[in-house]
């Protein structure tokens, strides 16, 4: 790894004093409030007066009917994407997943906790294509794994970095071919979407809706997610699912699994004191990404794209793309990566070392999963069919693979929202000072 403090093109930049960090939670004083009243009235466990809150502004704030409060966002994910195989395909013996033997198709660009409860329960995921305009899942993709997979009966589908996919064309083609989605809106809290002309929040577009409250997002609870449904019935099974499935008995009576996914108590008096902050916290993420636009402008570099007319992101994550010529050489390992620099042009790690040198932190665009060893043999469907196999070691050209390249040219800058306006500016020139 090069010395970026003794290099001479970063002459005169000052590391920053404190690590400045991709993404922190951001307290403000009423979270200890309604955390000390659930240990004053000692009702510390997965019931309370803050988990009945919760659920209600959350609903509210979301526009659905009904909100559960888990332990995790991947919690909600899980008991989502059950309570989709098991409407799809009825109710799995103990030791079988819901999914047995089905295909699901899902988002490739995304966190794993996003698809791995399609493993949970024993289905198998099929990776659907980004496309370029909002890196989400490519309808047209979508559509090419229908006419490959017509049965399949359920889509997974992300919202990457606060930035709504498009779900009208998704919606369609879903509703066209019968099929359910789950939606993780994990990362989009906040974040809407114009569907037949009218305003949707994330986290209201599926059948089956999360969010998460993890410590890096726009929100947080220190943990915790959350289903959102507008089915009483659905809202009523994943909560007894969430509680370890218990029948209307005395004793322990049990005729599903259960699991122990509940929020407490506690968690949620973080969640509490958080959501009067939650647009606070998407204007701040808004100026930190429009500060990065205008600042890296001059640039061969994009900032993450999103479709204006038809979304409004809660911008989680700044990310950035370099321009095809302005790539410098880089290649990756299962673990580990080198580059070499080039004059005006540079790399996505060697801006990530830079920063990291400097004491801030950014991170690598989320590596595709059908490139993850866990699911390389998993279909991958891009807009021109089966995504796998597309090199041809007697015919020059290959396919294309537009989530491999995001992650190839893109990422995710220091987005903190407590990122001064002075530091912002001091990461914006070390990125100029890599590109020289
Ligand atoms: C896209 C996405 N899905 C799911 C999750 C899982 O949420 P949690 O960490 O609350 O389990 C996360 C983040 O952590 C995420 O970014």
């Amino acid at each position: 790894m090069n010395n970026f403090l003794s290099d001479p093109r970063f002459a005169g930049i000052q590391p920053f004093e404190k690590k400045l960090w991709l993404a922190t939670p951001t307290m403000h004083g009423d979270e200890q409030k309604w955390v000390d009243d659930a240990i004053r009235t000692n009702w510390v466990s997965t019931v309370g007066a803050n988990i009945n809150e919760v659920e209600r502004q959350i609903a509210d704030y979301v526009g659905v009917q009904y909100a559960v409060a888990l332990s995790a966002g991947t919690a909600a994910l899980h008991l989502a994407t059950k309570l989709a195989g098991e409407k799809l395909y009825g109710q799995a013996r103990p030791n079988e997943g819901t999914l047995a033997g089905h295909k699901v198709f899902c988002s490739d660009v995304t966190f794993d906790a996003s698809i791995n409860p399609v493993a949970y329960e024993d289905g198998e995921a099929v990776f659907i294509d980004t496309e370029a305009d909002t890196w989400n899942m490519c309808p047209k993709a979508l559509e090419k794994a229908f006419e490959i997979y017509p049965e399949v009966k359920l889509i997974v589908v992300a919202h990457l970095y606060g930035t709504p996919g498009k779900m009208d064309e998704i919606k369609a083609i879903a509703d066209r071919h019968g099929a359910l989605i789950v939606e993780d809106a994990a990362e989009s809290l906040g974040a809407r979407y114009k569907l037949n002309g009218e305003w949707v929040e994330t986290g209201a577009l599926g059948n089956y809706n999360c969010i998460s409250f993890n410590g890096n997002k726009i929100i947080t609870g220190s943990a915790g997610g959350m289903f959102l449904t507008n089915s009483k019935e659905d809202a009523d099974k994943v909560r007894k699912w969430s509680t370890q499935s218990r029948e209307a008995a005395p004793w322990y009576q049990h005729e599903e699994v259960g699991y122990n996914y509940r929020m407490s108590n506690i968690v949620a008096g973080v969640v509490r004191g958080q959501i009067p902050y939650l647009d606070e916290h998407i204007a701040q993420k808004k100026a930190i990404y429009e500060r990065y636009k205008e600042g890296l402008a001059d640039l061969p570099v994009k900032m993450n794209p999103f479709d204006a007319a038809k979304s409004e992101p809660n911008f989680w994550l700044s990310c950035m793309i370099i321009d095809e010529d302005a790539m410098a050489p880089m290649v990756r390992g299962e673990q580990d990566y080198l580059y070499v620099h080039e004059s005006g042009k540079s790399s996505p790690h060697e801006i990530l070392d830079a920063i990291a040198a400097f004491n801030a932190e950014g991170r690598p665009i989320w590596k595709p999963m059908h490139m993850q060893p866990i699911y390389r043999t998993h279909a991958f469907i891009t807009v021109e069919g089966n995504g796998r196999g597309k090199s041809n070691a007697y015919i020059a050209g290959s396919g294309i693979d537009v989530g491999a390249d995001i992650f190839r040219r893109g990422l995710c800058l220091p987005s903190d929202n407590k990122m001064t306006a002075e530091q912002q500016d001091r990461v914006i020139e070390i990125i100029h000072r890599a590109f020289r």
